[in-house]
């Protein structure tokens, strides 16, 4: 059960944030405003409080706030950015931690591991090991969780930019599955619900107590979360598509 969330309002900036679909343009800052209003708003009726962290100009995609810490049932965790244009989005985050986590951890340099890269199942964690996490951070983090009673595994990968740009879990076993993960044996055990090749950004999926935010536009893969019985709110995040980022990138969730 989720009961909190912590996002970060988007920068003006944004439009000059990292992306690999430049022929998806620049997104729009003003609509892009009202998507998050939008997301605030779905995460709410989730259940979810949500703390709202001001703008950082000086960090363009400063509101993919999932990128910087890991929240768990035990620990929090300051991760360290992988791209070097992000790295100074962690400032500050220990002291939001702390207000809610009396144990807070961090990856050290050489390491280096983005948020967007850890799936949560249960108590295990799945560690994308992607251009922006690099091996020494996996393992900084699999010592971590070891240390708390949690467990983790790092997963190789080739092509996404992070581990749940593909996956998503969904809960009771539910797994979204996109692209190269289709064919990896760590998740064939899985209630798989694959997603289309024409879609495969909604792969990107969070389950948030009750109901599962998925963004709007993608009809098969809404479609396929219906029919497993899962209560679905559509979110429309066209505006941060345009930079790699989705669902879970824009909050940390606990
Ligand atoms: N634009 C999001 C990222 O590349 O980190």
């Amino acid at each position: 059960m989720f009961t909190k969330a912590i996002v970060r309002r988007p920068a003006k900036s944004l439009v000059q944030g990292i992306t690999s679909n430049p022929q998806l343009g620049k997104p729009d800052y003003d609509k892009a405003l009202r998507q998050h209003d939008a997301y605030i708003a779905a995460l709410e009726k989730c259940g979810v409080a949500v703390k709202v962290l001001p703008a950082l100009e000086a960090y363009p995609d400063s509101c993919f706030m999932e990128d910087v810490a890991l929240c768990t049932r035990k620990f929090a965790l300051v991760t360290n950015p992988g791209a070097p244009s992000r790295r100074g989005e962690i400032e500050g985050i220990a002291e939001v931690l702390a207000g809610y986590f009396a144990d807070i951890d961090r990856i050290r340099a050489p390491g280096t591991l983005e948020g967007g890269d850890v799936m949560m199942v249960g108590d295990r964690f799945y560690v994308g090991l992607s251009a922006r996490t690099n091996a020494e951070g996996a393992r900084q983090l699999v010592a971590a969780l070891e240390k708390r009673g949690l467990s983790g595994q790092g997963v190789d990968m080739r092509e996404m930019l992070h581990l749940k740009t593909g996956l998503s879990y969904l809960e009771e076993g539910f797994l979204l599955v996109a692209g190269e993960f289709l064919a990896a044996p760590e998740f064939a055990s899985f209630k798989r619900i694959e997603v289309a090749p024409e879609e495969s950004y909604a792969a990107n999926c969070i389950r948030v107590n009750e109901h599962v935010l998925v963004p709007s536009g993608f009809p098969k893969t809404e479609a396929r979360i219906r029919e497993a019985g899962l209560s679905v709110i559509l979110v429309d995040t066209s505006e941060y598509r345009k930079l790699d980022g989705g669902l879970s990138c824009l909050s940390l969730r606990f």
